[in-house]
């Protein structure tokens, strides 16, 4: 049973394949985190919530008959502002008396099958029936009468599980949200390590792992979007742990825009974890009958460490997030024009590319930016979505027809959320533009964003997105973003909501994205912001793929592909094989591989070995795509681990097929190693395709795979390949 009340103890206890997580309801209705961690049958963990009170600077409620009980020193599962607990809090409402003093106890719960929606937000479902029981738990402020819902689903066969709240006003007068955390753990331990993923635009997702200490640390976005500069993911694991071993914790938020995630770290070593929306430039009035629904944040616990922490990732994002027909379809292996041409193309031009790609044994051919209005360089015309036929040397439609009859698939790109100020929408609606009265506009990469709280721009994009993709026979679409939120207003808000600006503008790219792929729901989708800008799981929800980075490089992709990992599978990372100088087409080949694999290049550019190499490079990715896409990643050597080489290893469930990939990026002088394989049967026998040599699966993990047909050199990479064989 994934969820079970203990009535006589007031506990729920919510089991999954690898984790345990304990709540009780005290008597005074505060509701405690008992434990989360390694499963445990047994919840007879009353003591653990016990802690001691330190005189008078610990407030107390005298409404509690608790032995013990602060609401500053228990593990709560939410925490509340103004109401002795001085930690973070998760919940901060401002009522009608201009307080912010907020107090939620335990009113009622119920336990259902299956996972609601979250009205208007990304979320994981319930793939088939029974992989997933919802905990609802109902609080309610008795000054206020506002109540807070917390919600809790589990993935029993993952070791995961989903948490979101729900605020409704059920009094007479409205109130301010001022913060709503999508969850509130509170672990009664904080001998951990924090791990974030922080970058910039061609270095996305780099690893960082510092010791966590006491008081306040976190990471953040304000942005508006999940950015570059960190991903809103987090993890805790034990100062000794790490890769196959050591208690890991995952958090990530299904959310695409401003998040902070806090880990907090109190005088009794207790670590108070909390992910949300980030609660800076954050308000929400809320009317009487009103409610407002936080993003939902998904929690992973492994005692395997980080690998056994990203492989659960994996598992559920590939089953439980991400949707649609593109979900297990395989995707066509496609080539981009972008690093190719940029903008300076013609019908002619990209006819030539997609010739080429027909020949190789490419499947879709992409046209990237540049084929609207009257775009050749980045200064004009986004918003004006109107085909350029001088420069396409003809209608979409006939460029569309003649690269079909060659056999391809056709992909377009848009960038829908922004408008140049040198746009014919722009001379139009100035004010769809996302801008405060009497400030000049700063301007990114010489664009606005467009104003997508607005329903009459949300109607606009979608009427001219419709009419291209409905009349033109489009299979797929890359939805780019290119620059930050600043100046955030809208010029239909009132100055009251105005602080409920970038909450909107998500809700409004959210519902775009609904709409159009509900209503082209066989176009794959690919998310992109600039590279990686905005990767995560709530982009997800819509498209199943994103491209990972605008740094095509092989040797800066390896770090960025790592990082990536941590939460995020294979088969969501576009990853593309360009003409980047620093490696060679094999070792390009072997990088890409790891995701959603293409090229990006004009083949009159590169030379007649490469455009060679390239043919025998297909086959391989036909044959390793199941594998590579939906198969168990195993981080044999990281980057943060070792500045010189990394590899990586996917086994599929039945461990009989072993693909492991060595990148050596700066060769140490003829030095001999040995590679320990991970995640084998050590009872199987496994062929190495490349020479015919049985070895045991024991033998793979144990003493290693000796690696002295490597490649010489730096920047060189190899694949061994294993299938297990009958003795
Ligand atoms: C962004 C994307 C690139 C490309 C350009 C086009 O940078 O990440 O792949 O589409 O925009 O302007």
């Amino acid at each position: 049973m994934p969820i079970i009340y203990h009535e006589k103890e007031k506990i729920f206890q919510l089991n999954t394949a690898g984790s345990t997580y304990v709540i009780q309801i005290y008597d005074n209705g505060f509701l405690a985190n008992l434990y989360y961690g390694a499963p445990i049958p047994d919840v007879n963990l009353t003591d653990f919530a016990r802690r001691k009170v330190h005189a008078s600077f610990c407030a107390i409620l005298p409404d509690s008959t608790e032995e013990s009980f602060s609401p500053d020193t228990a593990p709560l599962e939410i925490g509340c502002s103004g109401r002795a607990d001085m930690r973070p809090s998760s919940l901060q409402i401002r009522n009608k008396d201009g307080n912010a003093a907020t107090d939620m106890r335990y009113v009622s719960h119920r336990i259902f099958a299956g996972k609601p929606d979250l009205p208007g937000l990304p979320h994981l479902y319930s793939e088939e029936a029974g992989d997933c029981e919802t905990l609802e738990i109902t609080t309610a402020d008795p000054y206020t009468g506002v109540k807070c819902l917390l919600l809790y689903t589990v993935f029993e066969k993952h070791a995961a599980l989903t948490r979101s709240a729900v605020i409704e006003n059920d009094s007479e007068n409205a109130v301010e949200i001022e913060r709503a955390h999508s969850f509130c753990l509170d672990l009664n331990r904080s001998d951990f390590d924090l791990i974030s993923l922080y970058g910039r635009h061609m270095q996305e997702r780099e690893f960082e792992r510092v010791p966590i200490r006491h008081g306040y640390q976190g990471v953040a976005s304000r942005r508006g979007s999940s950015s570059h500069s960190q991903n809103p993911f987090i993890a805790l694991i034990d100062h000794t742990g790490g890769e196959d071993f050591g208690d890991a914790y995952g958090f990530n938020l299904v959310y695409s825009s401003n998040f902070r995630a806090e880990v907090d770290v109190d005088f009794n070593n207790s670590a108070r974890v909390l992910m949300g929306i980030n609660p800076d430039d954050f308000g929400w009035t809320l009317q009487p009958g009103e409610s407002f629904y936080t993003p939902e944040a998904v929690l992973v616990f492994s005692n395997e460490g980080l690998g056994g922490m990203s492989r659960t990732f994996h598992r559920l994002y590939n089953h439980n997030l991400v949707r649609g027909e593109w979900k297990h379809k395989k995707r066509p292996l496609l080539v981009n024009n972008w690093e190719g041409t940029g903008m300076d193309f013609d019908g002619d031009k990209l006819y030539a590319i997609a010739k080429w790609a027909a020949e190789t044994g490419i499947e879709m051919f992409v046209m990237d930016d540049g084929w609207f209005g009257k775009r050749d360089d980045d200064t004009s015309s986004l918003g004006d979505w109107v085909v350029n036929e001088k420069k396409l040397k003809g209608t979409l439609g006939d460029l569309v027809r003649r690269i079909k009859a060659l056999g391809l698939k056709f992909g377009i790109w848009y960038e829908p959320e922004m408008i140049s100020p040198d746009s014919d929408l722009y001379r139009a609606h100035p004010d769809w533009a996302i801008h405060v009265p009497g400030r000049v506009g700063s301007e990114g990469r010489q664009q606005y964003v467009i104003d997508m709280t607005r329903a009459d721009v949300r109607d606009y994009l979608f009427d001219i997105m419709s009419g291209v993709l409905g009349s033109n026979d489009i299979d797929y679409l890359k939805w780019d973003f290119n620059r930050n939120i600043t100046e955030p207003g809208s010029a239909l808000l009132p100055p009251e909501k105005q602080k409920e600006f970038y909450h909107r503008y998500v809700l409004g790219t959210y519902e775009l994205m609904d709409r159009l792929t509900k209503a082209f729901p066989h176009l794959l989708v690919e998310g992109c912001s600039g590279g990686g800008g905005r990767y995560d799981p709530g982009i997800l929800y819509f498209s199943p793929q994103i491209w990972c980075s605008d740094n095509t490089d092989a040797i800066s992709r390896a770090n960025i592909q790592f990082g990536s990992s941590l939460c995020y599978p294979a088969s969501v990372q576009g990853s593309h094989v360009s003409a980047s100088k620093r490696t060679g087409y094999e070792t390009k080949r072997n990088l890409a591989m790891w995701g959603s694999f293409g090229y990006e290049l004009d083949p009159a550019n590169i030379s007649e070995e490469a455009r060679e190499e390239i043919k025998t490079q297909i086959a391989d990715y036909h044959r390793h795509y199941d594998l590579i896409h939906y198969g168990d990643l195993y981080r044999l050597i990281c980057p943060w681990d070792d500045p010189y080489r990394c590899a990586w290893e996917f086994t599929d469930e039945a461990k009989t097929k072993v693909h492991v990939t060595v990148f050596i990026k700066l060769a140490q002088e003829r030095r001999n190693f040995f590679l320990r394989l991970k995640g084998l049967d050590p009872d199987k026998k496994y062929r190495l395709e490349e020479t015919g040599e049985i070895y045991s699966g024991a033998l793979l993990m144990n003493a290693g795979l000796s690696l002295w047909r490597m490649p010489e050199g730096d920047a060189v990479s190899k694949v061994y390949y294993f299938e297990a064989v009958e003795d």
